[in-house]
């Protein structure tokens, strides 16, 4: 088995649709009791409405509830940019990325890449001293190895971003000053030739309306349909003040379709000074409708793409800092009163959608140090040991002493705790020994060859007394191996560790938004950040590898299965819940129904003999408390139908089935 080399669209496809298995479960009830959506208006007319999407954003059940619904085309947000796809000359790195276009082939959504040329998000060696040529060579070589990567699954590239300023010349970025006006002709004829299925568009800001600005993209569209230059479309960004729709959006965009080009409104929100009262959420919905309907107006204009969801996934707030409220949906993923005015604007008639049911926040594994090291070892030549005289919770705890640079401190392997595409929640308490010092929470990450370390929690100040350190993980897709560590940045003195938890999303809350989507689900959540230890649900690592199997027999257990499927492979997302007894140590034993084979598998050790499965805890997740629930996924392939297996037994004992 080795999944690590499969192709782009075996691996990833599978992963991103990890993360969203759940939500495959709820979706149908959530679009049924929310009438026709704005994808479905959009779709009956041959319109595309967008969002961008990130590999972080799609972790979120609730982005993705709400995406997968409301929008027909997706637009990378970040994970196309330069500083993702080639962070070092001539390597290219398309896991993020990737997961992006997996999930708009996983939704059937149409892919707009963005973007390939641009003078912002650029890894510095772009810009070191070189000549002319070999310049130019960078910027081919970075086209066309992007393109290429993605040739076929784009529907539309932003060749080109933001090249102009207000004035109507040319920016004078590391572009336009070593090579001049030709690098616009040299990035579009490289798109075309890796991939001459992608519409290739320049894309820039503050040219929706008719100004000098957008007069200068007007002018140079012609000079390169005149130059034979392949160039498809331009993309309007529309980051717009709520009120100031430009009047002349409509007939800025019937003079460049007048060309023969397409228009697509690229990155649409509409910013209100914070708080937006009504009165702008009002006039944001007029201006949504202006914007959608002036597009919609127009036979050459394809679509519009809203740079986001909803406030979670707003980038306003960071960068105009006291705007906000610029999207469709708000910070609890209710609908605003502009995406009733989108609808309408495309002919549609609205029901307000139900908000998607808040997820549970479930433990993934916890480390309370009370007897061992869990796993838990050093990453030089310091000493790791269990210590039972500090202790931040119960009695027990990690010293690390010996350290001889910042790097080093407790580390444990988790690849086999996460599932990649998913977001988690990394918390621990730290403090030194004697005197203060400035710990936080890292990951090292190791694809093949590559070794990356990723910070998880910021930069904190630690001292004699106990501190929490706590923060988001990503896990990409790709990894080969994983590590979580606590290091250093001032001191070489001894550290101490507790109480290291590791919480991730897990299925419904509530049933208040679509009763019966939860309703079968029978876990007891726990939103609350600050899940103690002891309180974890269900894991709780025993450190031993080793946990025997069918230890103790269950006398019940509910299973909720749900599929992700994308035809010919699915993931599979399996909840247990033990309403028996405690157990230390399970086995899920089915049957499928088809030809259907696991070649993956998290949080559990999954063999299959014909189409018998069976699946054994992992070392950390054997520990079933009564009440509790276990989760574990895999990935699987299959030729024939995917019919959900009839029957699930739990250490022998039949469960009940949703
Ligand atoms: C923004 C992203 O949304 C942010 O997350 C990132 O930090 C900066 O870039 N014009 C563009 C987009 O073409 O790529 C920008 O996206 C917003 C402005």
């Amino acid at each position: 088995m080795n999944h690590r080399s499969w192709t782009r669209h075996a691996r990833t496809v599978g992963v991103v649709a990890a993360a969203g298995a759940l939500v495959a479960a709820v979706l149908p009830v959530l679009a049924a009791s929310a009438g026709q959506t704005l994808a479905q208006v959009a779709t009956a007319r041959g319109f595309h409405i967008g969002t961008a999407a990130g590999v972080r954003t799609l972790a979120s059940s609730q982005w993705r509830q709400v995406a997968d619904a409301q929008f027909n085309s997706v637009t990378m947000g970040n994970e196309g940019k330069w500083d993702a796809t080639e962070p070092t000359q001539g390597q290219f790195d398309f896991a993020a990325a990737d997961a992006i276009a997996d999930y708009a082939a996983a939704t059937g959504k149409r892919l707009r890449g963005h973007t390939l040329v641009w003078h912002s998000q650029l890894p510095s060696w772009v810009s070191t001293d070189r000549t002319a040529a070999a310049q130019r060579q960078v910027l081919i070589d970075h086209v066309t190895g992007v393109a290429g990567h993605f040739a076929g699954d784009v529907a539309q590239w932003d060749v080109v971003n933001e090249p102009f300023n207000e004035d109507g010349t040319l920016r004078s970025s590391v572009w336009y000053t070593r090579l001049g006006e030709s690098y616009i002709a040299d990035a579009l004829t490289a798109a075309r030739a890796a991939d001459p299925a992608a519409k290739l568009f320049i894309n820039d800001y503050n040219v929706e309306g008719v100004n000098a600005k957008s007069t200068g993209l007007y002018n140079l569209v012609q000079r390169l349909q005149a130059a034979g230059v392949p160039i498809d479309g331009v993309g309007l960004q529309a980051h717009l003040i709520v009120g100031q729709v430009p009047s002349t959006l409509r007939q800025n965009i019937e003079r460049f379709t007048a060309l023969g080009l397409k228009v697509e409104i690229t990155e649409l929100d509409v910013r209100i000074p914070l708080p937006a009262d009504t009165a702008e959420l009002t006039q944001q919905a007029s201006d949504y409708r202006a914007v959608v309907g002036a597009c919609a107006a127009v036979a050459g204009c394809t679509g519009v793409t809203t740079w986001g969801v909803g406030e979670v996934d707003s980038w306003i707030p960071a960068f105009f800092p006291g705007y906000g409220a610029a999207l469709l949906f708000d910070e609890q993923w209710r609908a605003r009163p502009a995406y009733t005015a989108v609808v309408e604007a495309l002919g549609g008639t609205a029901t307000v959608p139900a908000p998607p049911p808040v997820p549970s926040q479930v433990s993934v594994a916890s480390f309370p140090f009370e007897s061992g090291l869990a796993g838990w070892g050093s990453r030089g030549s310091e000493v790791t040991t269990q210590v039972t005289t500090v202790a931040h919770g119960g009695t027990g705890s990690v010293l690390s002493s010996g350290r001889t640079a910042t790097w080093q401190g407790p580390t444990r392997p988790v690849l086999d705790l996460l599932a990649p595409g998913k977001l988690y929640t990394v918390s621990a308490w730290a403090r030194t020994a004697s005197g203060t010092g400035t710990a936080r929470l890292s990951m090292q990450r190791q694809n093949g060859t590559a070794t990356r370390y990723e910070n998880v929690s910021a930069n904190t100040a630690i001292g004699t007394s106990w501190t929490r350190l706590s923060g988001d993980y990503l896990f990409l897709p790709g990894a080969t191996a994983l590590s979580v560590y606590l290091e250093t940045t001032d001191t070489t003195g001894d550290l101490y560790l507790d109480d290291v938890t590791i919480e991730t999303e897990g299925p419904p809350v509530s049933s208040s938004a679509s009763a019966s989507a939860s309703a079968s689900v029978s876990v007891s959540p726990s939103r609350s950040p600050s899940v103690s230890p002891s309180a974890s649900r269900s894991v709780s690592p025993s450190g031993s590898p080793s946990a025997s199997p069918s230890q103790g027999g269950p006398a019940g257990c509910a299973v909720r299965y749900t599929t992700n499927d994308w035809g010919g492979g699915f993931v599979g997302d399996v909840t247990v819940t033990n309403t028996g007894a405690a157990v230390n140590g399970w086995t899920l034993r089915w049957t499928f129904a088809g030809d259907q084979r696991v070649n993956q598998a998290w949080g559990a050790t999954v063999t299959q003999t014909g189409a018998a499965v069976s699946a054994t805890n992992a070392a950390w997740n054997g520990t079933v408390a009564t009440g509790a629930a276990v989760n574990f996924g895999f990935l699987a392939g299959y030729t024939g139908g995917n019919a959900r297996p009839a029957a699930f037994t739990f250490n022998g004992t039949a469960c009940t089935v949703s």
